[in-house]
């Protein structure tokens, strides 16, 4: 019949027609898929065909059709990935690149890693240990048993369901467990963080940062914490700065003392930072309690040795002149980016 050799010249036709540009391929898609194309009038003539064939018809222009559309699909992607291929070429390589965003290392980071790069140097290794502690390392073992009274001067969170669990208060529970897990000479440096359930203000965060140093070994002395507290304060706050030790109570240590820096901005003169006193307080420190020694198994004849912790946040709110703690914690790029150019070490 006339219609199907009309419908196997068509299927030739897109076969053999040669389209070597997107006009070209244009073209052959307005004769064979357009709303006027050949094929359509070949669809009008089923209505030629027998009943009996018109099956058989249909599906011969659909072939058709089909030949057409794939054909007209194959050439369009080649099309279109050749014009992606000559964009690259057309690149303008004497564009200025684009900048990355690069981040900057938190405040709280930058004062914790150079207190470890000035106490590395005197000997002094980082040991970290867990936040969630149990009373018995947080307190007791610290000569902190349950009804002393300086339980008050930290207020806990406890964990509910155990309240023998803590989230620590201080990194001093450091000292406990390497104590527990290793023989004198001991020099650590712990730095972490820490929990008190307090109120959040400008000046006081319900979590923060310390950084505890413990130093035991055979005859440790009240001399040698100074010393190494003069050190630190000479590298940390510059070589011209003084420190004074005050008499304190802490009750792992004895005796105890609080150390206050002369004040590393106005030098001693009188500013806000130091409240026109001339000087701030860093830490606390004292030599450890011969109780404390021995209730991680050593012998305290035999050594001694001293400890201090130092509140992180409060040093770098001092050295970046930040005004209030909160701004610490609540992770705004605007003020972090700040600190991009600050290097340790
Ligand atoms: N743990 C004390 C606190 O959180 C700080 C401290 C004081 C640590 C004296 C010490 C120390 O190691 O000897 O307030």
């Amino acid at each position: 019949m006339e219609v199907f050799d009309k419908a196997s010249q068509l299927l030739e036709e897109i076969k053999n027609t040669e389209i070597s540009s997107p006009e070209s391929l244009e073209q052959f898609r307005i004769k064979f898929l357009g709303s006027k194309s050949i094929l359509k009038d070949l669809f009008g003539e089923i209505k030629s065909v027998p009943n009996e064939l018109k099956k058989e018809f249909g599906q011969r222009i659909n072939a058709v059709k089909q030949a057409a559309e794939e054909k007209f699909q194959l050439l369009k992607e080649q099309f279109e990935s050749q014009t992606q291929q000559s964009d690259v070429s057309e690149l303008d390589l004497t564009r200025p690149g684009y900048s990355h965003a690069i981040g900057s290392r938190h405040p709280v980071r930058l004062v914790m890693e150079e207190m470890v790069e000035i106490f590395k140097r005197i000997g002094f290794v980082v040991e970290e240990d867990r936040e969630i502690e149990d009373d018995w390392h947080n307190f007791s073992a610290l000569n902190l048993p349950e009804d002393h009274p300086a339980r008050d001067m930290q207020d806990t969170f406890y964990i509910s369901l155990d309240p023998a669990t803590v989230l620590r208060t201080h990194t001093s529970s450091v000292q406990v467990r390497v104590m527990d897990r290793q023989k004198p000479p001991i020099r650590i440096l712990s730095p972490g963080k820490v929990f008190r359930n307090e109120t959040i203000s400008a000046r006081s965060h319900c979590f923060f940062h310390q950084v505890e140093g413990l130093y035991v070994d055979e005859n440790v002395s009240f001399a040698d914490l100074l010393q190494t507290l003069q050190f630190f304060a000479a590298e940390f706050f510059g070589s011209d700065t003084k420190i004074k030790v005050r008499p304190s109570y802490f009750p792992f240590t004895e005796p105890s003392a609080e150390v206050d820096v002369s004040c590393f901005l106005c030098h001693g003169e009188g500013c806000n930072v130091c409240k026109h006193t001339g000087w701030v307080e860093i830490l606390g420190c004292g030599m450890v309690d011969p109780k404390v020694l021995e209730n991680c198994k050593i012998d305290s004849k035999r050594y001694s040795g001293f400890a201090f912790g130092v509140g992180v946040e409060r040093i770098a709110l001092m050295k970046y002149g930040i005004k209030d703690i909160r701004v610490l914690s609540e992770n705004d790029v605007r003020f972090l980016s700040h600190f991009k150019s600050v290097v340790v070490g």
